[in-house]
């Protein structure tokens, strides 16, 4: 293999490599973000998912959703609690996301808000308790078992937030939470919390800090959010709207979730969004994680594989009360409009009015945000004719904003490379190509963007990942063989970083016992979590992209992978060294000689990071989660030559020093 070192070509992107987010799989609710409540202001559609009555012989009497009074309008239900005769079983009990994890000894913020009705209502007692279950389905033993108390007392007849912390005695990775009603009465309980003290950079209202760790190990260099398929919603109505998910945690309303469905894997009726995680805090993680924000807006498009609403182009044609693109039904006008909105909320003055929203939620430089996506997986002409006018409306406001471009979701085929051919005709900035597929797909495809043109729109790879069955199967694993597979097709997308400007791997979290899609980066369950095969090539390629290209001729008999080597090779302007990836996707050691033609200087000791493994099947898992990771060896290097055996089934990064 000989690798061009006096010849750099294309520069590599310094976001090359970044993250998708999605909430899917309890990524948001019921994992990054750590709330612990589920449905903690009573606001889903079914009011009371996630809660549940413990009525005994006596005890609660009765209890219902009410709107008499409430906190805000915007937060306009909570619960009524009527209590005849005292006792411990006057309660209620909030099962949390597949149960709460808590930690002994960490501490966790209950808070709550409470009003007293009529009676003498003394206070609440509230438990953590073992439940051992975490949702639907029997009792095991230890529940029940109290692992940490409070009492909350001096209640009013006013609306008051009481807050406590609270130390768990034990570890638990399914408790549940318990409000018992002192005496007899009524009470009005509302946005119900149970925040761990323990966030990333120990923010309130911050998220799971082993969570943004491995995202923070990636260095990424972009994240984009908030999806994927939410964006659009199944229908319009049910779409991400960013503005509902600033501000006041407490009163923004929760949304069914799209991926509340029985599609794939199991039905998760309970799915929705609270927005604890919003547009402030994706801009803040991204920040905290050292990547560029990129948010993908609604184009005025529900999803095209569900209701495929659609958003009329002009007011004039609307059917509800909104000539100005405001009211019932939005126009294409809402949502340009939101996309402008966006840009000042995130890049604005606080003298703006968007900025000022920034500002005061405690953010006042700006979030410089350079890049926003206009629609999530869509195509065609209903897209077009939507793109166009706001693609060029938000230039028009902001030229120096980076526009991402949909084309839609196939691999192959007619449809997909007609609609990036029409991308680049309209002068699209970055292509967003999505790409779930086979192993096999992904190591036949490694020359994919070979012959695509240098100049004009630059290819995103936005989601991608080999499915070891089929698409999001819920036997798909994420095995080595995906991941080396995955690993083989990034070297196309590296040595042709002139033609691909980005790439991340999708979807990026999923919760073990709450999941819809396969397979996903990093899984994770109440209180611990993995990243698969698949995120450790992630982040061998990010954390070893160099700066510019580097020409690598291979043995005619191993071009483009036909013989299963794999090998793509860049500088690295600041350390001087060369870095070449290669991989081995055959049974055998395979002995390859690496010349460094051209070199000037070269070390004489080079570092090796290589992930191999005999078995394809090799996965890390709760259990072993780290049976497969990088490990990193010496090797020497002779003149300007290195000779290196590489493993079996192996990918292999060698960083060669420039002296
Ligand atoms: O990553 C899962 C889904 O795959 C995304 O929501 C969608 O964009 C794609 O179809």
């Amino acid at each position: 293999i000989t690798v061009q070192v006096n010849k750099p070509g294309d520069a590599v992107s310094k976001n090359m490599y970044g993250l998708f987010f999605e909430d899917i799989n309890f990524a948001a609710d019921g994992g990054l973000y750590p709330e612990l409540v589920k449905n903690k202001s009573f606001e889903t559609d079914d009011h009371l998912i996630g809660w549940k009555a413990i009525r005994g012989a006596a005890g609660l009497e009765s209890y219902l959703v009410s709107t008499d009074r409430p906190i805000s309008n915007a937060n306009n239900h909570f619960l009524r609690l009527s209590v005849k005769t005292a006792g411990p079983d006057a309660a209620f009990v909030n099962e949390g996301f597949r149960g709460m994890g808590v930690k002994e000894g960490a501490e966790y913020t209950f808070s709550f808000y409470a009003r007293k009705g009529p009676g003498n209502v003394g206070g609440v007692n509230v438990t953590l308790e073992q439940s051992g279950r975490g949702g639907p389905g029997p009792e095991t033993p230890g529940s029940g078992k109290a692992l940490a108390q409070a009492q909350i007392t001096g209640l009013t007849t006013e609306w008051k937030k009481y807050s406590v912390v609270m130390k768990p005695s034990a570890t638990a990775a399914k408790a549940r939470l318990k409000l018992a009603v002192e005496g007899t009465g009524t009470l009005d309980i509302d946005v119900v919390s149970l925040f761990p003290k323990d966030t990333y950079l120990k923010r309130e209202n911050g998220l799971r800090p082993d969570l943004v760790q491995l995202l923070k190990d990636m260095k990424p260099g972009f994240l984009r959010f908030p999806g994927g398929c939410i964006v659009e919603g199944r229908t319009l109505a049910q779409r991400y709207q960013w503005k509902e998910t600033i501000g006041d945690v407490a009163s923004r309303k929760p949304l069914i979730n799209r991926w509340n469905t029985e599609f794939i894997h199991k039905f998760t009726p309970d799915y929705y969004q609270s927005f604890g995680l919003g547009f402030f805090e994706y801009f803040q993680l991204s920040e905290d994680i050292g990547a560029e924000p990129l948010p993908i807006l609604n184009v005025g498009m529900a999803c095209q594989f569900n209701s495929a609403e659609l958003a009329p182009i002009t007011s004039s044609t609307a059917k509800g009360p909104n000539a100005a693109g405001q009211g019932d039904e939005p126009t294409l006008e809402t949502f340009i409009q939101d996309a402008i909105d966006l840009i000042e909320f995130a890049n604005g003055p606080a003298s703006s009015p968007w900025g000022a929203k920034r500002v005061a939620m405690g953010h006042p430089a700006p979030f410089n945000m350079k890049m926003i996506g206009i629609g999530n997986e869509q195509w065609g002409p209903q897209y077009l004719e939507r793109y166009e006018p706001f693609a060029k409306a938000v230039k028009a406001k902001y030229p120096n904003i980076q526009i991402v471009s949909s084309v839609g979701p196939a691999p192959d085929g007619d449809l997909f490379d007609k609609a990036t051919l029409k991308m680049r005709e309209l002068k699209a900035e970055f292509i967003d190509e999505h790409y779930y597929a086979k192993p096999e797909w992904f190591r036949q495809n490694v020359g994919r963007y070979d012959n695509y043109p240098r100049t004009g729109a630059k290819i995103f790879a936005g989601e991608y990942a080999a499915q070891s069955v089929a698409i999001a199967s819920e036997n798909n694993k994420n095995n080595w063989d995906c991941a080396i597979s995955e690993a083989a097709f990034m070297t196309g997308l590296e040595r042709n970083a002139g033609a691909v400007a980005m790439a991340s791997y999708a979807p990026m979290l999923a919760h073990v016992d709450a999941w819809q899609w396969t397979p996903n980066m990093i899984w994770f369950d109440n209180l611990t979590s993995y990243g698969t095969v698949n995120y450790y090539v992630q982040k061998l390629y990010a954390l070893n992209k160099g700066t510019s290209v580097l020409p690598v001729a291979m043995p005619a008999n191993a071009k483009n992978g036909t013989d299963n080597l794999f090998a793509s090779a860049v500088a690295d302007a600041p350390t001087g060294d060369v870095i070449v990836k290669l991989v081995n996707y055959s049974t055998t050691p395979r002995a390859v000689k690496v010349n460094l033609a051209g070199a000037k200087k070269v070390g004489k000791n080079g570092t090796a990071f290589v992930m191999a493994s005999d078995d394809l099947n090799t996965m890390n898992t709760i259990q072993e989660p780290t049976k497969l990771t990088p490990k990193e060896e010496k090797f020497s290097v002779s003149g300007s030559t290195v000779s290196y055996t590489l493993a079996p089934n192996s990918f292999t990064v060698l960083r060669i020093p420039g002296k």
